[in-house]
């Protein structure tokens, strides 16, 4: 009895979203949206081991995770809502210890999380698995950047202890909620769009060039990252850092980002423009808008402090005023004249 409800129970949603022979039953196509009725013959107790044997993956990741890459527009949504919003919330808890660490390991660890629970969910299509890779590979990349800056350099220490008395001078630790919170929204609006790619039976012509940006992006932030701390472990930390991809932008780092989540949520909206998923999936993409709208901002804001900071720094030395002219500083807020 066990093992036919055992079996029964995923029986529907496995044969609707990973069982290949789904898409070519009659009775599938026959339900539109939903989920085929069970028969008679595929609930018996016998039916089980060749369930198992033909959908193993079925079994080890809720059907949900899988929709059918036969299938276009996949029939059921694909909806990591709890999951994903837990690996938000969950580590930017971290800055109600310290501060700073909301903003840069919670970041990090968010974007690691929900980039490897949709791995773990074995996404439907190569572009998906590259997709969701790269966001997990972004967190991984900026977690260990993070760790070992601040294991190694104590000027960065000072400067997250510096955060954290300022914000326990402006009140008790539970005032960073709303903050956090928005944080935490942040990080599912940018995990957003793997949602889409991961819901869709084709991601359009572009997306193939939207991932190539995406990894392009993260390479640019992470070698401006190695090569800035470098240079100044080599020759101190107030040298200008003009050299390498410092050549040609002054923040690789912000500017790298700004296109990898860019392209991010342009490949979330074109897997679901391709695949009709628009009206199905609205929330996700209202919240891909709101994930590369808050980040592009946040992004664009950091190069324009920083490009006021070196102003003021180097302002009239030869050196800065041509490297200035012969560089780029990425997508920035004007200047108040
Ligand atoms: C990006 O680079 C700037 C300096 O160029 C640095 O202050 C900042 O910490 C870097 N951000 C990250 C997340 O590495």
């Amino acid at each position: 009895m066990a093992g036919l409800m055992l079996c029964s129970v995923p029986l529907p949603l496995a044969l609707t979203f990973s069982a290949p022979g789904a898409a070519k039953s009659p009775t599938s196509h026959a339900h539109g949206g939903m989920p085929p009725p069970l028969q008679s013959s595929r609930t018996s107790p016998t039916a089980c081991p060749s369930f198992s044997s033909s959908a193993p993956s079925a079994r080890r990741t809720p059907a949900i995770f899988s929709p059918s890459r036969r299938a276009a527009p996949p029939r059921m949504a694909f909806s990591p809502l709890v999951p994903f919003s837990l690996a938000c919330t969950v580590p930017t808890t971290l800055g109600f210890w310290k501060s700073e660490y909301g903003v840069s390991y919670a970041y990090g660890t968010a974007m690691l999380s929900t980039g490897a629970l949709l791995l773990a969910s074995a996404p439907p299509s190569r572009l998906a698995y590259a997709h969701a890779a790269c966001v997990a590979f972004y967190g991984l990349r900026l977690n260990l950047f993070l760790l070992w800056r601040e294991l190694t350099i104590p000027r960065f220490r000072d400067f997250r202890d510096k955060i954290e008395a300022r914000s326990t001078e402006r009140g008790g630790r539970w005032k960073r909620t709303p903050f956090l919170l928005a944080c935490s929204g942040l990080y599912l609006g940018m995990a957003s769009p793997m949602v889409l790619t991961a819901r869709a039976a084709t991601a359009g012509r572009i997306a193939p060039l939207l991932l190539v940006l995406m990894y392009a992006g993260l390479y640019v932030a992470a070698v401006g990252d190695i090569w800035k701390s470098a240079v100044k472990a080599k020759r101190g930390s107030d040298v200008l850092v003009t050299s390498g991809p410092f050549a040609i932008l002054r923040h690789p780092n912000y500017t790298g980002e700004f296109v990898l989540w860019s392209a991010n949520a342009a490949l979330g909206v074109s897997a679901a423009v391709s695949s009709n998923l628009v009206k199905q999936s609205a929330g996700w993409l209202a919240a891909s808008a709101f994930g590369v709208c808050g980040i592009c901002f946040v992004l664009m804001q950091a190069a324009t402090s920083l490009e006021g900071k070196q102003a003021e720094k180097y302002a009239g030395e030869p050196t800065y005023e041509a490297w200035l002219r012969r560089t780029w500083a990425g997508p920035t807020f004007a200047k108040k004249a």
